[in-house]
């Protein structure tokens, strides 16, 4: 295992994510021009490295907070069933909440986390997410924002993972089939 040997080619590189983010964080400051407390919250693992990265671009006030949920095994495909293994630490009522992901693909984790935040009265829920692969959406779930459409590959780096590895890698990048197949 190792990054030359497992990744086929770079699907986003560093400096188009950079961009990207940075144009993200203006589109999300022109949203929210309200007094409302804004709240991102950071869907973990895979967010991290998206979440540090966007509250540093942005320039508004925000506070910061994670959740936890697992929807896959060790496979590569979603067993559909949504858990919450870490919940927020704060009361969400009143304010803007932005949730933060890195990826959606069947669209089963985010209506999960949308409908568990509502009962919560916050003040608004949006979605952010890096990646979005549409073909393999299950659930037609609102997105506000989206950083890139990517087609049906097994990506890693930036925050997503092969096995736990590769979320340190600053670009997104195509896994070999062959490793995971
Ligand atoms: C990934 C991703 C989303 C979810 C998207 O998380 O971060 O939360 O899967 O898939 P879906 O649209 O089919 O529900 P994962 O469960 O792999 O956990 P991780 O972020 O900790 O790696």
């Amino acid at each position: 295992m190792g990054l030359q040997e497992d990744v086929a080619t770079v699907l986003v590189s560093e400096q188009n994510i950079q961009a990207r983010v940075a144009a993200l964080a203006r589109e999300i400051e022109a949203h929210y021009t309200d007094d409302t407390p804004l709240l991102l919250v950071c869907v973990l693992k895979g967010a991290f490295m998206f979440l540090a990265d966007l509250s540093r671009q942005l320039q508004i006030p925000h506070e910061i907070d994670f959740m936890e949920t697992s929807s896959y095994g060790a496979g590569t495909e979603s067993s559909g069933v949504v858990r919450i293994l870490l919940d927020l630490e704060r009361n969400i009522e009143g304010r803007h909440v932005l949730i933060i992901e890195d990826i959606i693909d069947s669209g089963r984790t985010l209506q999960y986390i949308t409908r568990n935040l509502r009962t919560r009265n916050p003040a608004s829920v949006k979605v952010c997410t890096l990646l979005s692969k549409p073909s393999r959406r299950v659930i037609d779930v609102p997105v506000d924002w989206i950083g890139f459409e990517i087609p049906d590959a097994f990506v890693v780096g930036y925050g997503l993972d092969y096995a736990e590895v590769y979320r340190n890698v600053p670009f997104i990048g195509v896994l070999k089939a062959e490793v995971y197949e």
